[in-house]
């Protein structure tokens, strides 16, 4: 646990210091869980969102994209039952007046237990050695049954009292665990209280004349809203995915652990419309798929889970998360959610309009179902920055500090550097700039002794050096570094745009899909 919150303070200083992530307003002392992304972090975050956009929209001839505005009318939220139900369970230690989610606080406990059997697992792996069989140790060792048992007992035991809106079993069961608070250690809690997370504002220039209106906390319901005027224009059949991306706004109890919980923060959503009957179907199919748009990008399987909710949303039949394996352990990183029809159908009760897909194959009219696949940039963002920040010791015993984003998504894909500043090589290297900078973001640095200037760029994430020495006069080779490998190889200058290219470039990864 130490190792994991020395990992994250090393994320949060490593993104400051390469320009990737400000705390904003920073020289006002802050403001909490509100974030600016600096000249690195501008970069990764469009290059993520657009690896995003191509897989969605460009790669599949049926989801086209749109861009709804923030502001949306205020019964939007009445319909798509958010002003009744987009409470969080709150609870205070009146010790250390500290605010918390009642269920983040269950679901920790829960996954303390979970922890204490993987421990045990990994344990008898390292002392049965290849003969280790784990799916039988976990089926039956008595310490690991007990507690995957508790876990799913208490896992359970909080479903069904949310469900029920049982808040006061919500605060038994937190003093039943004995679950004390993490600032003051007391055990001495305030009721479970709801609390609605939405940012209200007011829309008009008098005090009669305004309307209330409330920043969105989900990008999904701009889709709803269009579901008819894209159906429509893009002449769209059934299944058909309407995608977007775009900031949502939530007033988060505890909005911590940096970027992952922000309370101003942008999603990419895609809501796919389907014949009732076939949402199962489809929901499993984007399970799939956005696993392996994940998986596209390289990082290890291993980092990534499916969680398989209990507990279900008013509009779910069926959703499940993908989990990331974060320096503070798994956690949502996406949620893709059967989402029946319950948002079309409620705005067609609140509008009046008619929200429905005439469909000749069958030759009925019918409101479509909906599977939603919803993702947050910011915490897709630390999902790649903190499985991509290494410290390797290298074969002379040396350190380096390396960012091993994947090629596709680092904000500068190369740094032309010349050996010396002199002799003519500066003006070589900024030659090569200008070749390469209509195809990508390419950097040049002439400050401090060569190596210095590799470790520079590994630690912000740039996949190339090029390096222009005496000999680049002589006979037009350069050499150029590999992040990674950091192996070496000299080429001619007119083959390094297609090899930067072969790494880089967007269709390739987006092959791997
Ligand atoms: N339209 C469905 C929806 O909004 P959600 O599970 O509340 O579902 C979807 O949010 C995704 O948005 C999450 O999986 C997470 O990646 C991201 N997200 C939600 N709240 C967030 C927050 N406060 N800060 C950063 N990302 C957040």
């Amino acid at each position: 646990m130490k190792n994991n919150e020395d990992k994250f303070k090393k994320v949060i200083s490593h993104a400051k210091e390469y320009g990737y992530i400000f705390q904003s307003s920073e020289i006002y002392d802050g403001l909490n869980a509100v974030y600016d992304y600096g000249q690195n972090g501008a970069e990764l975050k469009k290059n993520i969102r657009e690896y995003w956009w191509k897989a969605m929209v460009q790669m599949h001839e049926n989801i086209v994209g749109i861009d709804a505005a923030i502001f949306m009318h205020p019964t939007t939220w009445k319909a798509s039952g958010h002003v009744d139900a987009f409470n969080d369970p709150l609870i205070d230690n009146k010790d250390s007046k500290k605010r918390y989610r009642a269920d983040v606080l269950i679901e920790d406990y829960a996954e303390k237990l979970n922890l204490k059997a993987q421990k045990e697992i990994k344990k008898a792996a390292k002392r049965f050695g290849d003969a280790f069989n784990e799916e039988e140790f976990v089926s039956t060792n008595a310490k690991v049954l007990r507690y995957y048992a508790k876990r799913d007992e208490v896992l359970k035991r909080m479903a069904s009292s949310l469900e029920a809106e049982d808040l006061a079993d919500v605060k038994k069961l937190i003093e039943e665990l004995e679950i004390a608070c993490p600032v003051s250690g007391s055990k001495n809690w305030t009721d479970v209280k709801q609390f609605n997370l939405m940012f209200g504002t007011k829309l008009g220039a008098t005090a009669e004349s305004s309307m209330d209106l409330y920043l969105r906390p989900e990008t999904a319901q701009g889709i709803f809203v269009n579901f008819s005027n894209v159906q429509k224009t893009g002449r769209m059949k059934i299944p058909f995915g309407i995608a977007q991306t775009g900031k949502a706004f939530r007033n988060e109890i505890v909005a911590r652990q940096f970027i992952f919980r922000m309370r101003e923060f942008e999603q990419m959503e895609m809501q796919f419309f389907v014949r009732p009957g076939e949402e199962i179907k489809w929901y499993n199919h984007w399970k799939e798929e956005r696993l392996n748009w994940h998986l596209s990008l390289g990082l290890p399987k291993e980092n990534y889970r499916f969680h398989d909710h209990d507990k279900l949303a008013h509009y779910a039949n069926a959703a499940a998360d993908i989990e990331f394996n974060f320096p503070f352990g798994f956690k949502e990183l996406e949620g893709i959610h059967s989402r029946t029809d319950f948002d079309l159908k409620a705005h067609e009760e609140f509008s009046g309009k008619k929200l429905q897909f005439f469909d000749h194959e069958v030759n009925k009219s019918y409101v479509p179902y909906v599977i939603e696949t919803s993702i947050g940039l910011d915490r897709m963002f630390l999902a790649i920055f903190s499985a991509s920040l290494q410290k390797e010791t290298l074969e002379d015993n040396s350190e380096r500090i390396v960012l091993k984003l994947p090629a596709v998504l680092a904000p500068t894909k190369a740094a032309v550097l010349p050996l010396v500043k002199k002799d003519g090589l500066p003006e070589i290297a900024r030659k090569i700039i200008d070749e390469l900078k209509y195809d990508f973001n390419v950097t040049y640095d002439e400050k401090d002794a060569i190596g210095r200037r590799y470790r520079r760029q590994d630690a912000a994430g740039t996949p190339f050096c090029i390096t222009v020495d005496h000999q680049t006069k002589e006979d037009q080779m350069v050499t150029i570094r590999h992040r990674d490998s950091m192996k070496q190889e000299r080429v001619s200058i007119e083959r390094i745009k297609e090899i930067i290219n072969r790494e880089v470039s967007m269709s390739s990864w987006l092959q791997k899909i």
